[in-house]
C-alpha cells in the first residue's frame, strides 16, 4: 500500500521521504563522504576509503610525438558504505568529465585528490561504476628517496611505472597496494608502434584513423603500483614456457642483442620458480626491456616486469620472483616492503645455489661478515636499520629491506632446515595467493607453519634496531 503511494511522488521527493523516515527512526540518513587516504603509515594520502575497485577498464590514447595522453577510466567497485561523496588519486593531467553510473557527477581537485560526488548517494555494498575522462602531458613524480616514477617518456615513446605511487600520474584510481583489482587496459598508438600492458594481449587492431589498438587483459587482481604501459618501437617475441605458461617479450631493438641470452634463459626459470615457490600464479609472463637509461631501475610490473636497458641473470629472476612475493601476494602497507624484496632477493640467492653459484649460507656470511670480496658494492649497508621498519618513506627501497630481509629468511631456514623452510615459502604464496598480507601475518604463519618459536629470529633480525651478531 504505502509503496504504490510513493511510486506516485517524483525520485527525489521519494528520496527525500525515505530519508526522513530513516532520520525518525534513527538509522543512518546520508551517506558519508569515503576516506581521502588509507592511513599507510609512509604514504598516508595513497588510496581511499569507502569503497574497493573490482575493475578497471583503462582506455589510454598516447601520441610519442606529442606527449600527449588522452585516457578514459571506466572504474567498477564496490561502496564499504553508504557514501556521498568519494576519492580517486590523479596527479597533474585535466580531468575533462566524469560519470557515476551513466550520470555525470560533480568533481573537484585538491593536491593529489580527485572528488568524485554523485548525483546520489551510492548504498552500501553497491557496486558502481565511474568513468573519468582525462587528457594532458603526464609528469612523472621524484620519489622520497630521488627515484622517477609514473609515466616517464623515453626517446621514441614512454612507460608508465607506478611503484609506490607514480600511477596516479597516469589513471585516477584507489593507488595503493590494499586495493587489488582486475585490469584491462587498451593502448592506441600511431602506426608503427608496439604498446604493451599487463597480462594477455587479445586483440591487436587498426582503427578508423590507421593508428594501432592494443587491447590487453589483466583478470588476476593486482595492486594499481603493478600496472604498466609501455609505448615505443620494440621487437616482439612470443613462446610459452615447457609447463604451458605464455610468455610475451618486448625489446627495445638497441638492447635486442644484449638482451638475447639472459631472455632465452626466462623459461627455464619460470619454471624453477614454480618448482620452488608453487605455480606460477598468472597465465602470461614476460619481460620488457627499455631503452638503456629510461630508468635507474627494474619493476616486477605484473606479468612483464620492466628492465631500464638489457639486464642480468640475477635481475631477470628477481623480477620473476615478485610475481608470487609482491606481486600475488601482495604488501598491506608500504611498512610490509620487505615481503617483497627480502624474499626475492632470497629468490636470487636460491636460484645461484640451484645453479652451481655461490650457496645462500655463503650469501648470507658474506654479508655478516661484510666480506667485500664477493660482491663489492654491495656487502655494506644492510644493518643500518630492521627490515620490518624502514625510518622513512625514503628508505622502503633501501638495502636492509632486500638484504637483511633475505637474511631473516635465511635465519628462519637454519632453524627449522630445508624441508620446513620450502613448504614455508610454498605455504605463503599458496594461502595468501592474489591477496594481501603484512608482516605479522607471516611471522604468525611462519610459527605455525613450521611448529618453531621463531621470536628471537625476529627480535633480533626482522625489528631489532642492532646489527645482528
Ligand atoms: N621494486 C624494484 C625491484 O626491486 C625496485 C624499485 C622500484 C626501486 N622503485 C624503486 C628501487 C625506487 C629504488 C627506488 O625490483
Ligand atoms: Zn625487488
Amino acid at each position: 500500500m504505502e509503496h504504490r503511494a510513493l511510486s506516485r511522488l517524483a525520485a527525489p521527493a521519494v528520496a527525500a521521504l525515505l530519508a526522513l523516515t530513516t532520520a525518525c527512526t534513527g538509522g543512518p540518513v546520508q551517506g558519508r563522504p569515503g576516506a581521502a587516504g588509507l592511513r599507510d603509515p609512509y604514504f598516508p594520502k595513497a588510496g581511499n576509503g569507502g569503497y574497493q575497485v573490482e575493475h578497471y577498464d583503462l582506455d589510454l590514447d598516447y601520441d610519442p610525438a606529442d606527449g600527449r595522453l588522452h585516457g578514459t577510466a571506466v572504474i567498477t567497485a564496490r561502496a564499504g558504505q553508504r557514501l556521498s561523496s568519494f576519492n580517486l588519486d590523479l596527479s597533474g593531467l585535466n580531468v575533462e568529465g566524469v560519470t557515476v553510473q551513466g550520470a555525470g557527477a560533480r568533481y573537484n581537485r585538491t593536491g593529489n585528490e580527485l572528488t568524485v560526488r554523485p548525483a546520489e548517494d551510492l548504498e552500501k555494498g553497491e557496486v558502481f561504476r565511474t568513468e573519468v575522462d582525462y587528457a594532458g602531458r603526464p609528469k612523472a613524480l621524484t620519489d622520497a628517496d630521488g627515484a622517477k616514477e609514473g609515466w616517464i617518456s623515453t626517446d621514441d615513446g614512454a612507460v608508465g611505472v607506478g611503484e609506490p605511487v607514480g600511477s596516479m600520474t597516469w589513471f585516477p584510481g584507489n593507488h595503493h597496494p590494499s586495493d587489488k583489482a582486475a585490469y584491462d587496459i587498451t593502448i592506441t598508438v600511431p602506426q608503427g608502434y608496439e604498446a604493451v600492458s599487463n597480462g594477455e594481449l587479445r586483440s591487436r587492431t587498426t582503427d578508423a584513423d590507421g593508428r594501432t589498438v592494443f587491447a590487453w587483459h589483466n583478470p588476476e587482481p593486482m595492486a594499481s603500483y603493478l600496472a604498466t604501459a609501455v609505448v615505443g618501437k620494440y621487437r616482439v617475441t612470443t613462446g610459452r614456457t615447457p609447463s604451458g605458461v605464455a610468455l610475451y617479450n618486448a625489446v627495445a631493438p638497441g638492447e635486442a642483442a644484449a638482451s638475447a641470452g639472459v631472455l632465452a634463459r626466462l623459461p627455464e626459470m619460470v619454471e624453477w620458480a614454480a618448482g620452488r615457490f608453487g605455480p606460477y600464479p598468472f597465465g602470461t609472463a614476460g619481460a620488457v626491456v627499455l631503452p638503456a637509461g629510461t630508468l635507474g631501475y627494474a619493476l616486477e610490473t605484473q606479468t612483464k616486469p620492466v628492465f631500464p636497458g638489457a639486464t642480468d641473470e640475477e635481475t631477470l629472476l628477481h623480477e620473476l620472483a615478485h610475481q608470487w612475493f609482491g606481486n600475488s601476494v601482495s604488501p598491506k602497507s608500504w611498512k610490509d616492503m620487505w615481503l617483497n624484496e627480502g624474499f626475492a632477493t632470497y629468490a636470487e640467492w636460491l636460484w645461484a645455489e640451484d645453479h652451481g653459484g655461490t650457496t645462500a649460507q655463503q650469501e648470507f656470511d658474506a654479508f655478516l661478515a661484510g666480506d667485500t670480496d664477493v660482491d663489492e658494492d654491495a656487502r655494506s649497508g644492510w644493518d643500518a636499520f630492521p627490515p620490518a621498519a624502514p625510518p622513512g618513506p625514503e628508505d622502503i627501497s633501501s638495502q636492509p629491506v632486500y638484504v637483511r630481509g633475505a637474511m631473516v629468511l635465511h635465519r628462519i631456514r637454519q632453524e627449522v632446515g630445508d624441508e620446513k623452510f620450502f613448504a614455508l615459502l610454498r605455504g605463503w604464496a599458496a594461502d595468501h595467493r592474489h591477496g594481501n598480507a603484512s608482516t605479522a601475518d607471516f611471522t604468525a604463519y611462519a610459527q605455525e607453519k613450521t611448529g618453531h618459536d621463531l621470536k628471537k629470529v625476529w627480535d633480533v633480525w626482522l625489528y631489532g634496531k642492532d646489527r645482528p651478531e
